[in-house]
């Protein structure tokens, strides 16, 4: 097919769109991804999407800002969209989901590899050809699935436009509230179009909120679907979603490519794509240190990732709050990018005193989704001012005053903003070739065992770390809150390949790098109970003292100091007595003690559950992880005696 205008300031009619299209057939599975993607025109690719959804309309998206101000406009006009009050929020908004479309849905999102064992036991997996003719056959649920809606064509790059990290893709979406937060959250472009034409491979992502308007039918403020799929075939790198409007599911450049999709290419090509924060750290000294930190959803990293330090001569910059990018550069480092331009972050919680920079970052242009709305035009959220306004409408719509039953902002609600906004952005957060790692730490939401900070005793150690942690559930997905899960390098629900073939894949890209600038790693867990019930760390700006001891350790591991950091514990190095500076914090020794105790009992009873879990991956789990686990039961059998 051909088109003669330049398609990237063209509104195209339906009619328009070449006849020769045959919906469906986008998809022949089995090709290796970078030639099949590459072979495919992206028009020729869009004219087969539209010939099947039927959108009313095409539109070429370039990313500019007149054109996120006439959706933005468009939005308004529709009711999907409140703005907030000029003076208070400058240039902010306000969505109501549907009630039922507020959070990801693990048990809708599948990875369709060829063979089921590549998905592995802990990822949802269907057949490809199957899924195919679900979504994309001729009756399948894509069909006329944009019927009385315009369709989008968003060109975006993960990663700054043509950088040696990056990579680019084309979501096709009929959900304007979309295509505003892929221009937050990504770089949206036509020069993505331009490095599409030289060949360059690109991902494409199809997305549909599934509710075909039919002719003179009124449009509602949230459009979706009770039937939800989110698709990923890892082997051709597409991403096709249907049902949903709402985050992780609908921004398809964020956990479907950046996550799932990127994973499958990281595991090809020798790199790493995490669900990890990104810092610069600056020493009293003047030395800087960037830490890589993987945390399950909600469970800290947007706040980490804004540190405001409480110690003083420390400084915390601000490169990325959800996924990071790394790849072994040519100097045998680890180099990381932040592949997003923007946060969607979640709202409540997210105070003055907890994260005042988060609070600063959403002071202007800013979309907010599920919070609730006060009488004078502006947002509110539990946790963002100790006392809740007197009235407010809350995340539903409904009056709500303080003594209601349900919280005002929904758990999940999200703030969307660009990253370029934050006062603590570092000045490197666009670098293409990214910053060198020195730490990386996994981290989990535990009330018991897991101590306050551990580290590894090396990168095998890390590695098992990594494959053991378990989290709390939040409400940042359907399921129960509070239930204990495995969430392996919290990457549990966005690996786009069998997990425990991501284990082996990190021994090996740890393998490949230079044993010197091998990153350390460490555990942390900030969310340790006391009899009460109450959190024994203070956390947040506090955290800094636990990264003032991470940096220690890296010191010393390099010879820059000579003072004993750490002593051995069954799980890894923890403070020395006095290591970790705890001076007036309202902390007391006991609490301290109980911050750092390893029950061995507890411990050898996760340890077997850690064996049960290893056995669910058959014989894929790397022999080196098995070997940890004998060490890790040894070392506490011999602490028990
Ligand atoms: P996703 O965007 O879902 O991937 O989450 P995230 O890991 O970025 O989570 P975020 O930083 O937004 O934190 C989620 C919740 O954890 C918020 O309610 C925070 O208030 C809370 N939280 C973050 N850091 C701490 C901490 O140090 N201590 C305690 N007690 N709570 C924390
Ligand atoms: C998460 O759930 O980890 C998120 C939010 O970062 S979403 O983009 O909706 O997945
Ligand atoms: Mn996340």
């Amino acid at each position: 097919m051909t088109f003669t205008a330049n398609p990237r300031r063209t509104r195209l009619a339906i009619a328009e769109l070449a006849p020769d299209t045959v919906p469906g057939t986008a998809a022949a599975a089995g090709a290796p991804a970078p030639s099949r993607a590459a072979q495919q025109s992206a028009r020729a690719w869009v004219g087969e999407v539209a010939a099947l959804t039927q959108p009313d309309e095409v539109v070429w998206c370039d990313g500019s800002a007149a054109e996120k101000q006439r959706l933005l406009d468009q939005m308004v006009a529709a009711g999907t969209l409140t703005k907030l009050d000029e003076t208070k929020r400058p240039n902010s908004y306000l969505a109501r989901s549907h009630p039922s479309d507020v959070a990801r849905v693990e048990s809708r999102t599948f990875i369709c590899s060829q063979q089921q064992s590549d998905a592995g036991p802990t990822n949802n997996w269907r057949d490809p050809a199957e899924m195919r003719r679900t979504l994309s056959g001729p009756d399948g649920v894509f069909a006329g699935s944009m019927r009385g809606r315009t369709m989008y064509v968003v060109p975006f790059s993960m990663g700054p436009v043509g950088g040696p990290i990056s990579q680019v893709g084309i979501e096709i979406t009929d959900s304007p509230y979309v295509v505003v937060s892929m221009h937050v959250m990504t770089r949206v472009s036509p020069e993505v179009l331009d490095l599409i034409d030289t060949g360059q491979q690109w991902v494409p992502a199809v997305h549909s909120v599934g509710a075909p308007l039919a002719e003179g039918e009124e449009d509602v403020p949230w459009p979706c679907n009770d039937t939800k799929y989110i698709v990923h075939y890892p082997e051709t790198r597409e991403i096709w979603s249907y049902g949903s409007g709402y985050g992780g599911n609908a921004l398809l450049g964020k956990k479907c490519f950046a996550l799932r999709i990127a994973s499958a290419m990281a595991r090809d090509e020798g790199w790493l794509a995490e669900h990890m924060l990104l810092i610069r750290v600056t020493s009293p000294e003047g030395r800087r240190y960037h830490v890589a930190a993987a945390f399950p959803s909600a469970c800290g990293k947007t706040n980490l990732a804004m540190l405001r330090p409480t110690i003083s001569g420390w400084t915390v910059e601000t490169l990325g709050d959800d996924i990071v990018w790394m790849r072994p550069g040519p100097d045998g480092r680890l180099r990381a990018i932040n592949p997003e331009a923007g946060f969607f972050g979640v709202a409540p919680g997210t105070g003055v005193e907890t994260n005042p920079t988060a609070v600063e970052t959403l002071t202007h242009d800013a979309i907010f989704t599920n919070v609730a709305l006060t009488d004078d035009g502006d947002v509110w959220w539990e946790g963002l001012t100790p006392e809740p306004p007197a009235h407010l409408v809350d995340w539903r719509g409904d009056d709500w005053t303080p003594d209601a039953e349900t919280p005002a902002a929904h758990p999940n609600s999200r703030f969307t903003v660009a990253a370029a906004q934050c006062p603590t952005i570092a000045d490197t957060w666009e670098d293409p070739a990214g910053v060198p790692v020195d730490a990386i730490v996994f981290g989990g939401r535990r009330a018991s065992n897991v101590p306050l900070v551990a580290q590894a005793t090396s990168w095998e150690h890390g590695v098992f770390m990594g494959a053991t942690i378990s989290s709390e559930r939040t409400a940042a997905a359907e399921g129960t809150v509070g239930e204990l899960r495995r969430d392996p390098f919290a990457m549990m629900p966005f690996c786009g390949y069998a997990m425990a073939d991501h284990w082996a894949h990190w021994l090996r890209v740890g393998a490949g790098l230079d044993a010197d600038a091998r990153p350390k790693v460490f555990q942390v867990n900030w969310f340790r109970k006391g009899p009460d019930g109450s959190f024994l760390w203070p956390g947040f700006g506090e955290n800094s003292r636990v990264i003032e001891w991470i940096v220690a350790q890296l010191d010393r591991s390099r010879g820059l100091r000579s003072d004993t950091g750490a002593v051995l514990s069954p799980v890894g190095l923890l403070p020395a007595p006095g290591a970790l500076r705890t001076d007036d914090l309202d902390l007391s020794d006991d609490d301290l003690d109980a911050l750092f105790d390893v029950p061995a009992e507890p411990w050898l009873a996760e340890a077997d559950s850690t064996a049960e879990f290893f056995e669910t991956f058959g014989d894929r789990v790397p022999p080196e992880l098995w070997a940890q686990l004998d060490r890790l039961r040894a070392r506490l059998r011999a602490d028990a005696d």
